[in-house]
């Protein structure tokens, strides 16, 4: 399971809320619209939400996000709570989600739930990563994984194609209204961005892996991003080869 360094994430890795400033555009949340913010994190998007005068609800399944967001945002809502167990049927304008449903193994529950939350005619507005998202950062880890310790060890995130992810939001009773899939190469903070990331948020691979050692796990990331440096590190600045999948979606 991911544990969060909220320190760190918000020091770091701060450009995962303002990509998520895009994406409040497309939610275009209004006064009094009651909405459903799913892994909200540190709770900064969900304060901009706010800002917009509708009423807002962080959902989050890490304790320890929650009760950041409870110390930065004191005056907003939130729940510690797995989106797959979010019961509040009919209760939503809108559910937003940023750079999170990948997280979510059971995506088809995830998917049920949100419908579910949503009023008739309420919508969807989410981003997170689509098929081929760090592709190369995840090939470099696990060819390292493989050298260290003579374990093949698949990822565990969900990355869909909109093809996927389209059809399963249909069988939940949602109609896509558009669906994008795109490139945005990440720049990362500093000269051990590569391996701050790697450190951050690669526990869904390390946490596959059989015995290994606080040890073979900085080599491991020592030769992955030694081996990312050709393909990721321009100009004085290391790339996350993000590939996004953007869904807005009616119920
Ligand atoms: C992402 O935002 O695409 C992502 C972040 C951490 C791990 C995997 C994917």
């Amino acid at each position: 399971m991911q544990t969060w360094n909220t320190q760190l994430y918000d020091g770091k890795h701060g450009f995962v809320a303002k990509y998520g400033e895009e994406l409040l555009g497309l939610l275009d949340a209004q006064p009094g619209e009651a909405v459903l913010d799913v892994g909200c994190g540190t709770g900064h998007l969900t304060a901009k939400i706010a800002e917009s005068g509708a009423t807002v609800l962080g959902l989050d399944s890490s304790a320890d996000m929650i009760a950041q967001a409870r110390v930065n945002y004191p005056a907003l809502l939130f729940t510690h709570t797995d989106i797959v167990a979010f019961d509040q049927p009919k209760t939503f304008d809108a559910v937003f989600s940023n750079a999170t449903l990948h997280w979510v193994r059971d995506a088809n529950g995830a998917a049920r739930a949100i419908a579910a939350a949503l009023k008739p005619g309420g919508r969807l507005v989410a981003e997170f990563g689509g098929a081929g998202n760090i592709a190369g950062i995840a090939t470099a880890v696990q060819a390292a994984l493989r050298d260290a310790t003579g374990q093949d060890v698949p990822h565990n995130w969900y990355f869909p194609t909109v093809g996927e992810y389209a059809s399963m939001l249909e069988t939940h009773n949602l109609t896509v209204h558009a669906a994008w899939l795109f490139e945005r190469p990440t720049p990362l903070d500093g000269a051990d961005g590569m391996r701050n990331w790697i450190s951050m948020f690669g526990g869904g691979l390390f946490a596959r892996a059989a015995n290994l050692s606080n040890d073979v796990k900085r080599q491991v990331i020592e030769r992955a991003e030694a081996h990312l440096f050709a393909t990721h590190f321009k100009n004085g600045q290391w790339f996350a080869d993000y590939r996004r999948i953007r869904i807005v979606a009616v119920r």
